[in-house]
């Protein structure tokens, strides 16, 4: 199979075609425009894939901006791609509430004019990021796949949006199936310590506990510590970036056999802010300073994903005979192993 994958230099996207190295022997072309991916992530999947023993798998980087349409149609035009994986987007919530067209142009826009351009060149498959931020503030914990879809922000809008494009146009046209993957908290990173979350600016919670735990940062906030939570701070599912990223690769080889569908991808467990932090202080063996600050706008209290649905689908798969299968579905449950990977990463990443 050639597979296109658009922001493969940036963090998740890194972790699946690393694993579509490992994995299987498609072919790969990424576009990035590293806006928030950086060019040294590629050249360690290049060293990946070069240390690869079996020889015939290729693997091409384009630097390109997904809003050049010209280019981006020359690129379809050229490539023969049988699937899509589309990570590229803009994900910081409160920058999509400063400047939402931003999100509407960067996500749905570009996604739309991709989606039109598998279209065209007969792209069947497609695999899309999109996030458990189209649930907003879901009234039942943990949730589930059908649960109201009511984004509070533009980031969360501008994907559900996007899903919608995607579904309507799989109805409209029997060739095109997609998988649609709801992340929850991503964390973590390779195991190896050759790849993980490289933007600096980033504000995930484990990566700024990383950042604080070496001295990156002076101090890390909590952000509310009055929500009707075992300890009063925010509660959320945090699956290490490996899972999420196998979920991928699964997701491809599930459209050879079945119908397009829409799956969380989660741990379906919750922790606590201040777990979290506790869990990064003692894998860090570093006590650093945490400060409380008001509630920000928009943080629902609990997001817990019900991850039966895509649990169920693995199973179905490992009877159709997957070749590169695992017991499970996820390895790498674990907060110190998240924390510890995350923290390995942020002391080997110079920024
Ligand atoms: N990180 C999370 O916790 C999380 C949670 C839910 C959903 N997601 C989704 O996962 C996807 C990947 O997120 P990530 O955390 O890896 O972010 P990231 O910023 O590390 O990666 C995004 C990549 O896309 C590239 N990019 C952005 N706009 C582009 C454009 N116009 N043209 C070409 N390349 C472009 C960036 O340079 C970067 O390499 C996004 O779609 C995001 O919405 C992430």
């Amino acid at each position: 199979m050639n597979i296109l994958i658009t922001g493969a230099a940036g963090y998740i996207g890194s972790h699946v075609a690393k694993q579509i190295i490992e994995y299987t022997d498609y072919n790969l072309t990424i576009i990035d425009n590293l806006s928030t991916g950086k060019k040294e992530t590629i050249l360690a999947l290049q060293n990946i894939l070069k240390n690869k023993e079996s020889g015939t798998q290729k693997m091409e980087f384009i630097k390109e901006d997904l809003c050049n349409f010209k280019a981006i149609e020359k690129i379809f035009a050229d490539g023969g791609f049988d699937a899509l994986i589309h990570f590229a987007a803009s994900i910081v919530v409160p920058e999509s509430v400063l400047n939402p067209l931003k999100y509407y142009m960067n996500n749905t826009l570009n996604t739309i004019n991709i989606v039109n351009l598998c279209n065209k060149y007969d792209v069947g498959k497609m695999v899309f990021s999109s996030t458990a931020a189209v649930y907003g503030e879901p009234k039942t914990i943990p949730v589930n796949e059908d649960a109201h879809l009511a984004p509070i922000n533009p980031y969360g809008w501008s994907k559900l949006m996007s899903e919608q494009v995607i579904c309507d146009t799989a109805k409209a046209n029997k060739n095109f199936k997609y998988i649609i993957f709801r992340y929850f908290n991503v964390a973590g990173a390779d195991l190896e310590n050759r790849i993980g979350q490289s933007f600096p600016n980033a504000t995930h919670l484990i990566k700024v506990a990383a950042q604080t735990a070496i001295g990156k940062r002076k101090q890390i906030a909590i952000y509310g510590n009055n929500y009707n939570t075992k300890d009063g701070t925010c509660v959320r599912d945090y699956i290490h970036v490996d899972d999420l990223a196998f979920a991928h690769i699964m997701g491809l080889e599930y459209l050879k056999e079945f119908d397009s569908d829409i799956f969380n991808v989660g741990y379906g467990k919750g922790y606590s802010v201040k777990e979290v932090i506790d869990t990064m202080k003692t894998v860090s063996g570093v006590d650093f300073k945490v400060i409380y600050e008001d509630r920000r706008a928009g943080d629902p209290a609990q997001l817990v994903s019900d991850n039966r649905k895509i649990i169920n689908a693995y199973a179905k798969l490992k009877r159709f005979g997957l070749k590169k299968m695992f017991p499970r579905l996820f390895r790498y449950d674990n907060l110190e192993l998240i924390c510890k990977t995350a923290l390995a990463w942020e002391k080997n990443y110079s920024l």
